[in-house]
């Protein structure tokens, strides 16, 4: 399978991917990286694969419906099969959204439905939970809302600072995102009717 993984950062998780499609019998490849950030370090990681990169700055737009009309056009120029958010971190309109129905996963760092939206590790602490950890989703038009298909838990320890848990739960991310993307490619992970299904099951 083809896919497109947009980020806006680092790239740790794209960087998870690349290696994972390494593997002999991976069922997919990254035929494209773009960011809305020119200086992400993530499109670096490409380049040393030799993947396409393509940066398009949401501040050349002057709305966010012809930002994500441009974005549409080149990743439908990559021919994707399955587009992957990976710290894409700009809010994507219905349009983007429908267009890539079924096709588009993300991955959130908390147990949704707990703390959509930002500093997931933070509030984790501040709500002196006890665990905390990340979801892989499809994404519907309800930021962080659509069907989750993987979540793997982590351990709030006493005294963790943010970057610790942080990277705990990073760990688990470069997991289970290539995982589920293996799942999807392999044709065994579907969204149907704003579910997900692995293996003919409703999760
Ligand atoms: C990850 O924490 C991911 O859960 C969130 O953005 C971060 C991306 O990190 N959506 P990286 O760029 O893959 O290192």
């Amino acid at each position: 399978s083809r896919i497109v993984v947009l980020i806006s950062g680092s790239g740790t998780n794209l960087q998870a991917l690349i290696d994972a499609c390494k593997t002999p019998s991976y069922p997919g490849e990254v035929v494209g990286v773009i960011s809305n950030k020119a200086d992400a370090y993530g499109l670096i990681r490409a380049q040393e694969n030799s993947i396409a990169t393509h940066a398009i700055s949401h501040k050349d737009y002057d709305s966010r419906e012809s930002y994500d009309q441009a974005l549409i056009k080149q990743i439908d120029h990559l021919k994707p099969d399955l587009v992957v958010l990976a710290g894409f971190m700009r809010i994507l309109t219905p349009k983007f959204v429908q267009h890539f129905s079924g096709k588009l996963l993300n991955i959130h760092p908390s147990l949704l439905p707990k703390y959509q939206g930002l500093n997931t590790h933070q509030r984790a602490i501040d709500a002196k939970d006890n665990e905390h950890g990340v979801s892989v989703h499809f994404v519907t038009e309800e930021l962080d809302g659509g069907p989750v298909i993987l979540q793997a838990k982590v351990p709030i320890f006493e005294g963790d600072t943010i970057d610790e848990l942080a990277s705990r739960v990073h760990d688990q991310e470069h997991r289970i995102y290539p995982l589920v993307v293996k799942w999807f490619c392999s044709g065994r992970v579907k969204m149907i009717n704003e579910k997900a299904v692995l293996d003919g099951k409703i999760l």
